[in-house]
């Protein structure tokens, strides 16, 4: 008889965009079928899953620290198993020993979900794995993230190559899900509870499958499901359609929130980083957007200090994000990722001075936030309940159709219904309002 003891229980935290949260998902519940027991403590855990991003040296730097805090457990604990999966395990592969020789197994962003046979041995499996190549994308089952809402991935992959971006090497080419395979998921989410689902893509406006594009896979979605709100992420300026817009302006279960990286107001810095397309372009998609959807929030990506930006080009940014007024940003200052385009041009821009173009920067959107979340108050936004506030239990905190956190006083939160709610303030970075009655 084996002395082994058996691995019943597992932790699973997820590092990196809402792509990886939705992989993150699945993997749990593929080992939830196969018999293993899911634990919020990772203490009471026998496996150890961490699904890593790759995106910028920081959030590598935040896995390995985290797995010096596990190894520690490994000592108290000699049969405890770590997995590292996603796109760190297929950047570094083998590599990741030499820096974390305690790691188990190493899977990569295609490889991740054979885990559970990865962990019984079976024939064929090994413990570091990432090649590319799905036998069927659509095999991969997405799960409800939540009680009322859950992500489907719709596309794999990138082909945009930007140049300063790890994801294409990571993720490997694009790739579409069929489009039936994203209703049917969706379905069955909404079959579960979900009021909301999110269809996940590097660049979603390039989904094509068969004949469907991704106006139409949307028209499909909110046409042939029972599911009440739609949302999606993230789009590619170049290749962001009117069409698009005028679906979004025609169906109401389209949220009016689109998640739009700009990256640089300077056009030499666009075509250095691969983007296609000119700033004046930018402008003229968020006129129309605009245009056509009244209460529309639209939220970007920013990267400052990228190779040879000058204090001109940086301004051009600033001046940018003035003009346009986004709701929200994420806001990176630049980090070189080997292998890539830009890792071979010299990363001059110095570390202090990154810093200090990305706190303006942040200094400035914050104050645009706060400008844009103003014109919220007095509306009446129709509002997902999520749970109780995060700060005090006297709130719930909801997610207003633009996306925008909002809070309201209560002690029982009706979590998963869409209701009314009048925004009565807002800072920065939340609204507060009241639940009406819906007329
Ligand atoms: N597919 C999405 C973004 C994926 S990565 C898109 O194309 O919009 C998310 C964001 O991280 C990017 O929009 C970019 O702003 C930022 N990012 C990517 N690589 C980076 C790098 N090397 N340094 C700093 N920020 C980076
Ligand atoms: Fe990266 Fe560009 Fe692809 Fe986005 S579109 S994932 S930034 S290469
Ligand atoms: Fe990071 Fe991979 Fe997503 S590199 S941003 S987790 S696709």
């Amino acid at each position: 008889m084996s002395t082994k003891k058996k691995l019943e229980t597992f932790h699973i935290s997820t590092y990196g965009c809402q792509m990886n949260l939705a992989d993150s998902s699945t993997i749990a519940s593929s080992l939830t079928t196969r018999g293993y027991r899911r634990v919020a403590d990772e203490n009471e855990a026998d496996i150890i899953v961490l699904n890593t991003c790759s995106v910028r040296e920081k959030a590598e730097d935040r896995v390995f620290g985290r797995l010096g805090e596990i190894f520690k457990h490994k000592k108290r604990k000699p049969h405890l198993k770590i997995a590292v999966v996603g796109c760190m395990a297929q950047r570094l592969a083998d590599g990741l020993k030499e820096k974390a020789p305690h790691v188990d197994y190493i899977l990569g962003t295609d490889r991740q979900f054979e885990l559970p046979d990865v962990l019984e041995g079976r024939e064929g499996t090994h413990e570091v794995m990432t090649a590319f190549g799905h036998e069927n994308i659509d095999a991969i089952q997405p799960v409800k993230e939540n009680e009322h809402s859950g992500f489907v991935t719709i596309s794999r992959g990138c082909d945009n190559f930007c140049t300063y971006c790890i994801v294409p090497y990571v993720r490997g080419r694009e790739q579409s899900h069929s489009a039936d395979h994203v209703v049917e998921a969706v379905n069955k989410m909404v079959n579960e509870g979900a009021a909301e689902v999110t269809l996940l893509g590097q660049n979603v406006n390039s989904y094509r499958h068969e004949g469907t594009d991704f106006p139409g896979l949307l028209q499909r979605v909110a046409g042939e499901t029972g599911v009440r709100r739609i949302r999606y992420m993230t789009s590619h300026p170049k290749d962001l359609s009117r069409r698009l817009v005028d679906v979004m302006a025609e169906e109401p279960k389209l949220t009016p929130h689109v998640h739009l990286p700009l990256q640089s107001g300077s056009d030499r810095v666009l075509r250095q980083m691969g983007r296609v397309y000119s700033y004046d372009h930018y402008r003229k998609i968020i006129d129309y957007i605009r245009d056509r959807l009244p209460y529309v929030s639209i939220t970007t990506d920013l990267i400052v200090g990228f190779p040879s930006e000058t204090l001109d080009e940086y301004e051009m940014t600033l001046k940018a994000v003035r003009e346009i007024r986004f709701d929200s940003a994420f806001m990176f200052r630049y980090s070189v990722r080997p292998g890539t385009t830009a890792a071979k041009y010299e990363d001059d821009v110095p570390e202090a001075e990154k810093i200090e173009r990305l706190n303006k920067l942040i200094k400035i959107q914050q104050d645009i936030a706060f400008e844009r979340n103003q014109r919220e108050v007095g509306r009446v936004a129709l509002s997902l309940v999520e749970g109780l506030s995060r700060r005090s239990k006297e709130y719930a905190r909801a997610r207003t159709d633009g996306n925008k956190t909002v809070l309201f006083k209560t002690h029982r939160p009706p979590v998963g219904s869409i209701i009314p709610v009048k925004i009565s303030s807002a800072d920065a970075f939340t609204l507060h309002g009241e639940p009406v009655e819906e007329n």
